[in-house]
């Protein structure tokens, strides 16, 4: 039996619903030394900011019990640096092409996604609204009227579908789902990091320079998938889903809970090649149910 991995999300047309995750494989060019990124549904960058960043000095990321933080600071490249020495490699890879923008004013992310606009080899945008670690950096995210305007805003400078990125550190992510909803998102990722610290009882300071980072892993997955069939239940946009994600197993309770795509973050660390292990084994999990499209099983969770 073949099945059809391919999902759609605002018209684009992915090869598979595996993408990584934000901030975990820089701009794909290592990762592509791994296995080739065809692979991949697809490739989502580093957070890219106006000017280049150092981020945070080290150490900016620290290990927790099936979970890791990290507060990295946005370091990137820039967009001007990006545009010259990395486009021209991403130009060569044969999957969708996903850039996070990041910023701390709307004009921040306007002028990104201007200039990302004019090179098509951008599929979509993916809005980082809520890096945990700068200072004013949650506004957008925890603000549902701020959050509809500055997609409002990018809206008007990209022409190519938007995903506005959702932080799980606020009150009801129903809501700041809806702002996205109302300014013209066209689809929302979710969730981001989970803000957490960890300290070292020798020196009595937290094992992070920032003193708090953002929490990732497989610990996290329970209350993204929570999060992702909350929105999925109110909200009517396509919902790429991340938290946590190892296995074929763990994407199947995403798409179950309402995820059209998902994203592998922290798992890349412990094994860069797991989005290939989880895209065969998502195949074969649906040849053994006898299911022929993956998109088959999103929102399909039977509930109590
Ligand atoms: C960083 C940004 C994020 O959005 C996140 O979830 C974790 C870390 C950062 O660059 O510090």
């Amino acid at each position: 039996m073949t099945v059809d991995l391919r999902v759609n999300i605002a018209g684009v047309e992915f090869a598979n619903p595996i993408m990584t995750a934000s901030g975990c494989c820089g701009y794909g060019d290592e990762l592509a030394t791994i296995f080739p990124l065809s692979k991949l549904g697809a490739l989502v960058t580093k957070s890219i900011t106006q000017n280049p960043r150092l981020g945070h000095k080290p150490p900016r990321v620290a290990e927790a019990t099936m979970s890791m933080l990290n507060a990295i600071g946005l370091a990137n490249v820039g967009i001007d640096a990006f545009v010259t020495d990395k486009i021209p490699f991403l130009n060569k890879q044969k999957t969708k092409i996903i850039v996070n923008v990041a910023g701390w004013s709307i004009e921040d992310y306007t002028s990104v996604c201007a200039r990302l606009n004019d090179i098509p080899r951008v599929d979509m945008v993916e809005l980082n609204f809520s890096c945990p670690n700068v200072e004013s950096g949650l506004e957008f995210s925890s603000d549902a009227t701020q959050m509809e305007r500055a997609v409002r805003a990018v809206k008007n400078v990209f022409s190519r579908p938007i995903v506005a990125k959702l932080s799980p550190n606020v009150t009801n992510i129903v809501d700041i789902a809806k702002g996205a909803e109302q300014g013209g998102a066209d689809a929302v990722s979710l969730i981001n990091s989970l803000i957490g610290t960890a300290i070292d009882i020798e020196t009595w300071r937290p094992r992070l320079t920032n003193n708090t980072g953002g929490l990732t892993g497989p610990a996290v997955k329970p209350i993204a998938l929570a999060m992702v069939n909350k929105v999925h239940n109110q909200c009517r946009l396509p919902i790429i889903g991340i938290g946590g994600i190892r296995t074929a197993d763990d994407v199947v309770e995403f798409l179950l809970c309402g995820a059209t795509a998902v994203q592998v973050g922290t798992a890349l660390f412990v094994e860069p090649s797991a989005p290939v292990t989880i895209a065969k084994g998502l195949a074969d999990y649906l040849k053994r149910k006898k299911i022929s499209s993956v998109s088959q099983l999103v929102g399909k969770v039977v509930r109590h």
